[in-house]
């Protein structure tokens, strides 16, 4: 069995964390309708340590399940801001948001590592067959008030396969309790789970599949990842985590599943038989209550968990939680790859989390730039038609071009520069060839335009960026207005003055 790291294991995860003091076991009795959420809603907003679970009200001695909350929020330990969404990735805690992203393209540029099948494993330590499984006994969560039933899946990994058997797709796509044997949940035709969908639909059979839970960090980041159709996802993760992935076969089809899961439902997704699911709260903080859509069942043949398994769970909402930590950086990741691929001058990316997914950031290279010779309008339209034309640019309604004095994983720092250096319509370029995922609220709720709802590159830098060498304005700052004898002055006698050491 190959070393255990916090990227390649949950459980080896939560560890480090506890050892970081960024974990709470939670031992006192929690109610699963609503206040196991709550907590976690306000573990979220406050930046505090994952909750684990272990004392369920419903929750029968050792059997499913423990609940962990917060799995890549964003942690108040000093210094390790972003640490669970870097330690999800092989990181050191105190990573910074660039070598994040950078972390996750530098494995782009490697081999994919295919996984290692293995006889056994310990998801396979328990196994339910057939109408010994009934979905409704358990102590599934009620995650927010005006959410249209239980949401068991929202933050695990369902896999499945072309009926050729040529391409597997991991991914996250949420799932409530229908029936004794059934989740219910959407499969939007866009994303790959949709794609392979169809295909089985072509063919006039049910798709086999599983859905893991509790799988590898790095695997649920991946499964977050909008990377090229045809890829497989699991070669990607072996390359991110420098180890191949062990996958054990499901007891009732052909799928391959983590081996380290903490527990794995196998069946088949129907491909005529829909029930009524949602609302759920969304990951840009709205709900509109009371408006379910018909949606394929999900159909459990069988479930297979280690002992005492856990389930991780993503509370839906304001920023910040993994639709943020996760997908945004991940969709990021992505963007920024496609901008190099194409030769665009573009040398780090983000999402600001309070955007919710849909604003993103990217950070010029202006010695690059230069070399171009280009203009404010031609390379605002050159950097849309390559992002919003792109797969992850459905989910992107606008980009901030910064230039390299504003960073852009500070909030603060594209504001100002939003602000300041953006001249309405001027440095606005709209784009309304490329759709648009409904779920943005002015997409779905707002004005009804005659084409598709637009997109913008907003240009945060000054028409001179893009001609003069050197910048022609100076920053007022502590370390733009002051010569660096100064400035270290400042900084050792910091304490001396009475201040608290930063
Ligand atoms: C916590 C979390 C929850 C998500 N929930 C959903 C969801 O309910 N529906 C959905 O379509 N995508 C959801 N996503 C986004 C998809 O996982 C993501 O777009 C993924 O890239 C799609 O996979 P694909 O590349 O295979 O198309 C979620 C992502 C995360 C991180």
């Amino acid at each position: 069995m190959a070393t255990r790291t916090a990227a390649g294991d949950l459980r080896q995860f939560l560890k480090e964390l506890h050892d970081e003091n960024d974990l709470l076991i939670v031992k006192k009795e929690v109610d699963p309708a609503m206040e196991l959420a709550a907590i976690t809603r306000r573990v979220y907003e406050t930046e505090e340590k994952a909750p684990l679970f272990e004392n369920i009200k419903g929750r029968e001695g050792n059997g499913l399940f423990r609940v962990l909350g917060a799995p890549v929020g964003l942690s108040r330990v000093p210094g390790q801001r972003f640490g669970r969404i870097a330690k999800s990735l092989g990181l050191p805690s105190k990573a910074s948001g660039s070598k994040i992203i950078a972390k996750i393209n530098t494995a782009r540029s490697l081999q994919p590592l295919e996984p290692k099948e293995v006889s056994t494993g310990p998801v396979k330590e328990h196994k339910l067959f057939g109408d010994d499984i009934d979905l409704t006994a358990l102590p599934t969560p009620l995650l927010h008030q005006h959410d249209g039933g239980k949401f068991l899946e929202t933050f695990g990994m369902h896999i499945v396969q072309t009926p050729d058997g040529s391409w597997t797709n991991w991914s996250i796509t949420r799932g409530m309790v229908h029936d004794k044997r059934n989740l219910v949940g959407p499969i939007i035709p866009k994303q790959d789970i949709g794609i392979i969908y169809q295909m089985w639909k072509d063919k006039g059979e049910d798709m086999p599949w599983a859905l893991c839970f509790g799988v590898p960090p790095a695997a649920i980041m991946v499964g977050g990842m909008p990377i090229p159709k045809w890829t497989d996802e699991a070669g990607f993760i072996g390359a991110l985590v420098g180890n191949p992935l062990e996958v054990v076969k499901c007891e009732t089809n052909d799928i391959r599943v983590p081996a380290n899961a903490e527990f794995v439902f196998e069946g088949t997704v129907s491909i005529t038989e829909t029930a009524p699911e949602g609302p759920m709260m969304e990951y840009h903080g709205h709900v509109w209550p009371n408006k379910s859509k018909p949606c394929p069942l999900f159909k459990v043949n069988a479930l297979t968990y280690r002992e005492d398994p856990i389930l991780p769970i993503c509370i839906t909402g304001r920023s910040t939680e993994e639709s943020h930590t996760v997908w945004a950086v991940m969709i990021v990741a992505e963007v920024l790859h496609i901008c190099q691929s194409a030769g665009l001058p573009i040398q780090n990316a983000w999402c600001p989390f309070e955007s919710h997914a849909i604003s993103y950031v990217l950070q010029v290279d202006r010695k690059k730039l230069l070399e171009m010779k280009t203009n404010m309008s031609e390379f605002s339209n050159k950097v849309g038609h390559v992002v919003f034309g792109s797969k992850p640019g459905w989910y992107m309604g606008k980009i901030f071009l910064v230039g390299e004095d504003v960073d852009p994983t500070d909030l603060r720092d594209v504001i100002w520069a939003e602000s300041t250096r953006c001249e309405p319509g001027t440095s606005e370029f709209l784009f309304d060839e490329y759709g648009n995922i409904p779920l943005i609220p002015y997409v779905g709720y707002g004005t009804k335009p005659e084409r598709n709802h637009k997109k913008v590159v907003k240009c945060c830098m000054l028409p001179s960026e893009f001609e003069d060498e050197e910048l022609s304005w100076k920053v007022g700052s502590f370390w733009g207005s002051y010569p660096k004898d100064v400035q270290d002055k400042v900084e050792r006698d910091w304490v001396k003055y009475g201040f608290e050491s930063l």
